[in-house]
């Protein structure tokens, strides 16, 4: 092998090196200056291998593959309502929609967490008051056609591990991660697919 070819393989061992021990050390470093309070707990910091590979993905971009394969283990993930009912209440549902709280240091152990949906979708045509980091959710169910089985199992599926839809999405894994109970989710799945609900008129 030629000796640049040789100094440029051993430059990226190196740097790959220094990327992994720099994440080492940032990670040692939270670790340090971090710790468990209320609802937040330092643990937090271990990473799922999704995450991990999402991390991965900001530096350098994911093989389709791979993006493929956090897509395909996210979906089995997925538990759906076990008696086969997916959609609550849509008041409830609001409620759990508008709520920002929960799993923050300044909650009170045992805190219901919300969904804080209105952080990042416009739900209801109404409020003026919501996020776009995600697409607008106003009209879901009228638009795709009501909850149909289809509907209901992949809205069930994007909200219970987001990643099941989109691999390494902002968008919290509200099952998986144990943010929502499973009513939670049937309620803001009436929400989002009730057609009496704000958000299908
Ligand atoms: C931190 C931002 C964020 C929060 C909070 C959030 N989402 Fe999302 N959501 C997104 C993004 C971004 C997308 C676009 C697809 C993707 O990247 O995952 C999305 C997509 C969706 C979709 C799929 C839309 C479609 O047209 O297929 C649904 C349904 C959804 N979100 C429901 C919810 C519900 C219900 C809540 C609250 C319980 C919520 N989201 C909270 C960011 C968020």
């Amino acid at each position: 092998m030629h000796p640049i070819v040789i100094a440029a393989l051993l430059f990226s061992v190196a740097a790959t090196a220094t990327a992994a021990s720099n994440d080492a050390a940032a990670l040692a470093g939270f670790k340090a200056s971090f710790r468990d309070k209320n609802e937040a707990t330092v643990d937090r910091l271990e990473q799922s291998e999704a995450q991990r590979l999402c991390t991965q993905d900001a530096q350098r971009p994911l093989k389709p593959a791979q993006r493929k394969q956090i897509e395909q283990q996210a979906q089995a993930s997925v538990r759906y309502p076990a008696d086969g009912n997916y959609l609550g209440d849509w008041k409830e549902g609001e409620k759990i929609a508008q709520n920002g709280r929960g799993m923050q240091s300044s909650d009170p152990k045992g805190t219901v967490a919300g969904g804080n949906c209105y952080a990042c979708h416009q739900v209801d045509k109404k409020e003026i008051a919501f996020g776009n980091i995600g697409p607008s959710l106003y009209q879901y169910g009228k638009l795709r056609g009501g909850a149909t089985p289809d509907i209901l199992k992949y809205t069930w599926a994007k909200i219970y591990n987001s990643h099941s839809a989109q691999a390494c999405s902002v968008m919290p894994r509200f099952g998986a991660a144990g943010i929502l109970t499973e009513q939670q989710i049937r309620d803001v799945m009436a929400l989002l697919l009730a057609p009496e609900s704000p958000v299908n008129q």
